[in-house]
């Protein structure tokens, strides 16, 4: 029979090849792959004796009644969609460890005190929509009217989109007044170096950066390309790219700020016609939040300064702005003790990459662990954790779930 950690790693092949497009992973809030990750994750969840629900939004979950089911739940999970051309490992790996350490209970007959539920969430990248943390912000309150109003690149809303395309759009939301759940426990691939440097396979997480998002579109004038004086011009993109350089001059000129951008739409986009207009995102962090807020206002400043120069209009639309969160410091103890019984280390390190907890935090404690990932590469085909590292984070937070006391 095999072991929870074999199952683990073909479940990662299993979920890796669920994708929207043929050539690479990809899979996007309630796209088809989403919807079909989905029902295999309720799959697994059924197959390990959970009870299980999905909501409107897609999140699924599947609950571990444990000895006592009138106690607050223990809330483990990650999410399943991802970003464009993604790896197999960011945000899976969370919800199939989850799995495989309630697995390992199982084998040992052990039931929790507690109940357990397991989250796997539909949304956390925000590639869709650029807004970050649909799944689990939607288990703290209902998406406000602003976040549902917010339109993907063909011009679908979120509440059309969980309208029209949900599997369950008759289902009850899942979720969780502030307070009831004793707390949030994420296993994670660390996405940076550190890990791999210190020759270590885990550590705890002490906090997760804040971070910006926002939709940039400058206007000008289309026209010919080959009759229209250099002068004369009110090009969209050549002032874009002034922006984009601008950017990227400000964040190296301010470690450790880093400032993204990631995405750009040009309108007409024909190599005969002047741009009319150039939409961009920029995805902005810091881990001081007033740091943050003064670089996007500089960042503002610059973008009108460039707009005025090239006469054009200058639309700045933010679109997220999520504080730097801590990790609450009782929960990630507990889970350093079970870091530090499993591996001898007592490493912790602040996340640079964005997670579910910030959401979760609304509502609970939260907690995290993060797994060493080859080169400290991820957002990339290439991601990839060793098994053995997957092993130990799979023990540590069975670990973990033994030793929680309720
Ligand atoms: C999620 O991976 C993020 O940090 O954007
Ligand atoms: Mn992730
Ligand atoms: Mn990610």
């Amino acid at each position: 029979m095999p072991t929870p950690v074999e199952i683990a790693l073909a479940r990662l092949e299993e979920l890796g090849a669920i994708s929207d497009a043929p050539s690479h992973l990809v899979r996007t809030f309630l796209s088809p792959a989403n919807r079909e990750a989905a029902e295999k994750i309720l799959s697994w969840m059924a197959a390990l004796g959970m009870e299980t629900s999905q909501a409107p939004d897609g999140t699924v979950r599947g609950i571990l009644p444990g000895k006592n089911p009138s106690l607050s739940p223990l809330l483990i999970g990650s999410h399943y969609d991802t970003v464009i051309d993604a790896g197999k490992y960011d945000g899976s790996l969370g919800i199939i460890a989850a799995l495989a350490a309630l697995e390992s209970l199982k084998l040992e007959t052990i039931t929790l005190p507690f109940p357990v539920h397991l989250l796997a969430f539909s949304d956390e990248e925000g590639t869709r929509f650029q807004t970050t943390y649909l799944g689990s912000r939607s288990i703290t309150a209902p998406l406000d009217s602003e976040t549902l109003a917010a339109q993907d690149a063909a011009g679908i809303s979120i509440a059309r989109a969980i309208a029209t395309e949900s599997p369950t759009a008759t289902a009850a939301p899942i979720l969780y007044p502030a307070g009831t759940p004793r707390g949030y426990v994420e296993l994670h691939i660390e996405q940076g170096r550190v890990l791999e440097e210190a020759h270590e396979p885990a550590c705890v997480v002490t906090s997760i950066a804040g971070q910006s998002r926002l939709t940039v579109t400058l206007t000008g004038r289309a026209d010919h390309a080959g009759t229209t004086p250099m002068p004369l011009r009110r090009d969209a993109l050549t002032g874009a790219a002034a922006c984009i350089l601008a950017a990227e001059s400000l964040a190296q000129s301010s470690p450790p700020l880093v400032i993204t951008v990631g995405k750009i739409q040009v309108h007409p986009g024909a190599s005969n016609s002047i741009p009319q207009t150039a939409t961009f995102t920029i995805d902005l962090r810091h881990p001081d939040d007033e740091i943050r807020q003064n670089s996007l206002t500089r960042l503002h400043e610059s973008y009108l300064r460039i707009a005025d120069e090239r006469q054009l209009h200058l639309h700045w639309l933010p679109i997220q702005d999520n504080n730097a969160t801590p990790c609450d410091p009782t929960l990630t103890a507990s889970l350093l003790q079970s870091l530090t019984a499993i591996t001898g280390s007592t490493l912790t390190l602040p996340s640079g990459a964005g997670h579910d907890g910030v959401a979760i935090s609304k509502i609970c404690p939260i907690a995290m662990l993060f797994i060493r990932c080859r080169d400290g590469l991820s957002h990339h085909p290439d991601e990839y954790a060793t098994p053995a590292d997957i092993a130990t984070g799979i023990q540590i937070l069975t670990h973990f779930l033994k030793s929680h006391n309720p």
